[in-house]
């Protein structure tokens, strides 16, 4: 099989292609200044805001936030894998992709992989024949009738039906020894306590779970009548990790080009209904809560996503879990909403009998984060109380602080303030006792019907982030902008940086010759936020001077740094041109000279995450305090310099 393409290869490639041709045969491009600008592909709009820089081979839209080189592009644009993308885009201009030897475990991983997706493959291929053929087939097939799906629909989700049977997919497919041990590995069979060995599916309808790509990695089968359990799911296996996966996704992005929104739904069921009646933007979770990880997954392709609950007590509380899991990700650009539907209602009967155009107005009266948010600390607390509006911000705060920096963070706060009266400067008094009392908020306990047996546990919210975490000024550009102004009704606003490292990173990708005789090592030792990023950063440009913005985006496509970069790489505007090699030392300078400060700060705030606070002497936590109101002051003061 062939290996990893060496980066040396890919940076080649990026030297050899013009992003302007690249996206111009794609998209078409309006030369304005040094730059040539579109509408942009990756979200509706009417005047705009797509730009790509020739000089740096990059691409930017200021309206969603996409960007990167001409290699993220095609793989964003084109739906297409990181290998796929850098063949089409090798084949362009006469390169041919090399391999380099990948070590013996990954190829036996890579193999057995494989093995697994084309024997879960034949399986989907068995059972959609036998919904087809089978004696009985028309048990499965009045079912689907009778829940209202064409006939088409279920081709296009690949609907099957596991016959009643002890081991008819064991029998059908396991020739050899070697071959069931694989449908096992593939979770298709169950063993009993007697040691015998029988299928997983049997007398069910089932639903080939696909990955973004459209492989088949698992199952979820249904019973024809009323049977417990009513769905059973494939278990973990080295290819179906349910705490990622989203039923129906791929499907999602087979039929829709430019994403504005994702729905998240709760069952197999929903996706499917909702996609006949014309809603194709609906995914379920596979029986677990809503983790951080489906929303990355989930952001990387739309900036909207809307949850749809029941709206009874069950429901509310996987909204509250779901809630925790957006927050940390809700970077500006990016919008969580949240849809309850009347008693008794799932999305499949409400789409029924409301029908697409009143689920679509439905959809449009989804809560917005901030009203999720603030209703839910509210509830219960009477809110025209002085008492009760100080507690409801002393709720509220942990949860705002969970959100990354940016421009939506202060509007949150400033939404607070004015919710509860109380002076955005006081709330930052708060949110620093809050910070100090390092209570984690709660996350609510899994709610009885979202959780299965056989669903992981997911991986908590990481315990109260520390302030390490660098807190955003009450000083900030966007302090004027008006509270609770809805995030998709103006342009993602350039936002300074979270932190000083992010400036440094910004003039880097701005003009990456200001890294080329700068020292990275003192950076080694600092534990501030993005130092590493910066620091490899420069390595890279050492290594490779000629590196242009785009090459540099290439190093870390794919992953939350890429993100990161091609954010800060959008922001040029907010740079000077003149001086700004200066101004890269002074910015080094200034993180080199803090390394002291902050590495004790961190030593102390690592201390006392391991210590239980009750523990910690009075003189630690006002020693704590002195540091961080410290930390709070440079930073008010760095901001007011940078704006
Ligand atoms: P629901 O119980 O809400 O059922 O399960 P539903 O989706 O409305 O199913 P229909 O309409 O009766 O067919 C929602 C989701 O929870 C998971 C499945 O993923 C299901 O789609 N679930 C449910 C299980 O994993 N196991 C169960 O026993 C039940
Ligand atoms: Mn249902």
């Amino acid at each position: 099989m062939a290996g990893r393409i060496p980066q040396a290869f890919l940076d080649e490639l990026l030297d050899r292609l013009d992003i302007v041709e690249v996206i111009d045969r794609r998209v078409k491009l309006k030369k304005s200044g040094k730059n040539y600008t579109a509408r942009c592909p990756f979200h509706e709009e009417k005047t705009p805001s797509f730009s790509v820089n020739p000089d740096k081979q990059f691409y930017y839209c200021f309206g969603c936030g996409a960007g990167g080189n001409a290699l993220g592009f095609v793989m964003d644009y084109e739906n297409l894998e990181f290998p796929r993308a850098v063949e089409a885009l090798a084949s362009s201009v006469g390169l041919e992709v090399p391999r380099e030897s990948t070590a013996p475990g990954q190829a036996r991983r890579e193999e057995e992989h494989r093995s697994l997706y084309k024997l879960l493959e034949e399986a989907a291929s068995f059972y959609k024949q036998q919904l087809r053929q089978h004696p009985q087939k028309n048990r499965p097939v009045d079912y689907l009738k009778g829940r209202g799906l064409t006939g088409e629909i279920a081709r296009q989700f690949d609907l099957g039906f596991a016959p009643p049977g002890w081991d008819n997919l064991l029998q059908a497919l396991g020739k050899d020894e070697a071959t069931r041990k694989l449908l096992a590995d593939a979770g298709m069979l169950v063993e009993n306590d007697q040691g015998r060995v029988y299928d997983r599916f049997r007398d069910r309808i089932v639903f080939p779970i696909r990955d973004q790509r459209g492989r088949v990695i698992a199952f979820g089968g249904r019973v024809l009548g009323d049977d417990k359990p009513k769905y059973l799911n494939s278990p973990e296996t080295a290819v179906f990790h349910k705490g990622r996966e989203l039923y129906g996704f791929y499907q999602v992005l087979q039929a829709n080009r430019n994403l504005q929104r994702i729905l998240v739904v709760e069952g197999y069921m929903d996706v499917i209904a909702l996609f006949q009646h014309g809603i194709t933007f609906a995914t379920a979770t596979l029986g677990t809560a809503t983790s951080t990880a489906h929303l990355e997954r989930i952001f990387r392709r739309c900036p909207e996503v809307i949850f749809c609950f029941d709206g009874d007590t069950a429901g509310r509380r996987a909204a509250s879990r779901a809630m925790e899991a957006a927050l940390p990700v809700l970077e500006d650009g990016r919008q969580a909403r949240f849809l309850f539907l009347p008693e008794g209602e799932d999305p499949d009967s409400m789409v029924r009998s409301a029908g697409a155009e009143g689920f679509q107005a439905l959809l449009d009266s989804a809560l917005p984060m901030e009203e999720f948010l603030f209703e839910t600390v509210a509830e219960g607390i009477d809110t025209r109380s002085l008492d009760g509006r100080a507690r409801m911000a002393r709720l509220a705060l942990p949860h705002v602080r969970r959100l990354p920096d940016g421009v939506f963070r202060e509007l949150m706060l400033q939404e607070l303030a004015r919710r509860t009266g109380l002076e955005l400067d006081s709330l930052l008094r708060l949110e620093a006792a809050a910070a100090e009392a390092a209570t984690p908020p709660e996350p609510a306990p899994a709610a009885g019907t979202h959780d299965y047996p056989d669903a992981p546990t997911e991986p908590e919210a990481p315990p109260g982030d520390w302030p390490d975490a660098p807190s955003s000024g009450s000083a900030s550009a966007s302090a004027s902008a008006a509270p609770g102004a809805r995030r998709d009704a103006q342009p993602v606003m350039p936002s300074g940086y979270a932190n000083i490292a992010q400036g440094a990173i910004a003039l880097i990708l701005h003009k990456p010759s200001v890294a080329r005789d700068v020292d990275p090592a003192p950076l080694a030792e600092s534990p501030a936020p993005d130092a590493r990023l910066l620091r490899e950063l420069i390595e890279l440009v050492r290594l490779r001077p000629e590196s242009n913005t785009g090459m540099l985006l290439g190093h870390w496509y794919g992953r939350p740094e890429g993100d990161l970069l091609a954010r800060l790489a959008g922001q040029e505007r907010l740079i000077p041109t003149e001086g700004i090699d200066r101004q890269f030392r002074d910015t080094l300078d200034a993180l080199c000279r803090r390394l002291p400060q902050q590495t004790q700060l961190a030593a102390q705030v690592d201390k006392l995450k391991h210590t239980n606070y009750a523990e910690v002497s009075e003189l630690e936590k006002q020693r704590l305090r002195e540091l961080l109101q410290e930390k709070r002051r440079r930073d008010a003061e760095r901001e007011r310099r940078d704006i």
